[in-house]
């Protein structure tokens, strides 16, 4: 059932976020800037987005006696990651509205769902073939001459359980390696660069867009984020119509971020899709009129939709393991905006914080 106008929450409203990172740290600290109290469920004690919020739930995501006195506490709830067992959302939402939809995240929970239906609006996306043993991965390794990505299709994030598959690699080992869940093989794309869009859609169908990023990547995790993307205005404009699209059929009330590969050709291929606040959508704090965070908190509470303007252009930084011990270096740097997530420790490939450089506003190209 398409949700029609959401009523509007009053400031002091309270938030429910299932997730606790810095997405959830960040979307806290942006609904606290509108008045809202926020209230993060999560399994661990020391969660980010805790030392944050006002109130917080420490429990499994299949704790059905503590999600359900979760639900009856707050006034609407979000979701800062998409890996949230469906029996927490179906948990919550009789008793209170979960924004996004449980369909959206059921759809960019499993790679086959999002590919099919992003393939069903007549949207190009990597081309792609579901695996379900190493008999079947065998076989389409072979018509792809034995080069590709195979990733499965649930749980997967920052690279996590995917691997680009070589003309030496055994079907049956790179299978076992994967955990040998069902899965999916993608094509490897030679693009021209990667692209992401993200629209904010409120509960009357309004949508507003940001103007599409540019993201580096270096083994599979973001890098760092160019704003504005370089590229052409008809690339931009397509990028954002897919973006609205999705949205759209989505029926989403909140954010949505969709990454895509941008062809020589000046095609694009859908990679993948995000209900939630991205990190490619991190530098909007700092150079936009209204950061994603609080676009999301706008949208899920049924309040006018911020505008997306970008006053600055911007390039985010992931501080990623140890670089994150630079941080005194950051705050040094004229231009520079440090955010810091409050983990205690640091590890190789964890996402410790972002810096943000603004940089003068160039004209959108042409
Ligand atoms: N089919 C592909 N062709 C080329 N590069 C890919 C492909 N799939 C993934 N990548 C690279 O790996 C990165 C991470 O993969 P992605 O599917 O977005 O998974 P994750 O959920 O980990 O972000 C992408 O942003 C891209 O740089
Ligand atoms: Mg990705």
């Amino acid at each position: 059932m398409p949700e029609v106008s959401v009523k509007p929450l009053e400031p002091g409203a309270v938030i429910g976020i299932l997730g606790g990172g810095q997405l959830g740290r960040m979307t806290g600290l942006a609904a606290a800037c509108l008045g809202y109290r926020v209230h993060i469920y999560c399994p661990d004690p020391f969660a980010p987005a805790k030392q944050v919020s006002d109130v917080s739930t420490t429990a499994s995501y299949d704790d059905l006696a503590r999600l359900t006195e979760f639900a009856q506490s707050v006034d609407v709830v979000t979701f800062e990651f998409e890996n949230i067992p469906s029996i927490a959302v179906s948990t919550i939402s009789p008793i209170t509205p979960v924004r996004p939809n449980s369909r959206a995240l059921e759809i960019s929970q499993d790679r086959i769902l999002e590919k099919n239906f992003i393939s069903s609006l007549g949207i190009a996306t990597t081309p792609y073939w579901p695996v379900r043993d190493a008999v079947e991965l065998e076989r389409v390794l072979n018509s792809l001459n034995r080069s590709g990505v195979l990733k499965s299709a649930r749980l997967g994030y920052d690279g996590k359980n995917q691997t680009r598959v070589n003309s030496s690699d055994r079907a049956s080992v790179v299978w076992d390696e994967m955990g040998g869940k069902t899965g999916i093989v993608e094509e490897w794309v030679s693009f021209d660069r990667e692209i992401s869009v993200i629209v904010a859609r409120s509960g009357d169908g309004m949508t507003r867009v940001y103007d599409p990023v540019q993201n580096c990547h270096r083994c599979y995790i973001l890098e760092h984020t160019i704003a504005p993307a370089r590229i052409g205005r008809d690339v931009a404009e397509a990028a954002c119509g897919i973006a609205r699209e999705i949205a759209d059929a989505l029926d989403l009330v909140g954010i949505l971020a969709v990454e895509m590969f941008l062809k020589d050709d000046s095609s694009l291929l859908v990679n993948e899709i995000a209900p939630r606040p991205h990190n490619s959508g991190h530098w909007t704090i700092d150079a936009c009129v209204t950061s994603q965070f609080e676009q999301l908190v706008r949208a899920i509470c049924g309040v006018p939709l911020g505008d997306t303007t970008r006053h600055s252009d911007a390039e985010m930084q992931n501080l990623i393991g140890d670089a994150a011990n630079d941080w005194l270096k950051y705050l040094e740097e004229p231009g520079a905006r440090l955010h810091l997530y409050g983990k205690s420790h640091i590890r190789p490939g964890r996402k410790m914080g972002h810096v943000t450089r603004l940089k003068p506003l160039t004209p959108n190209a042409t």
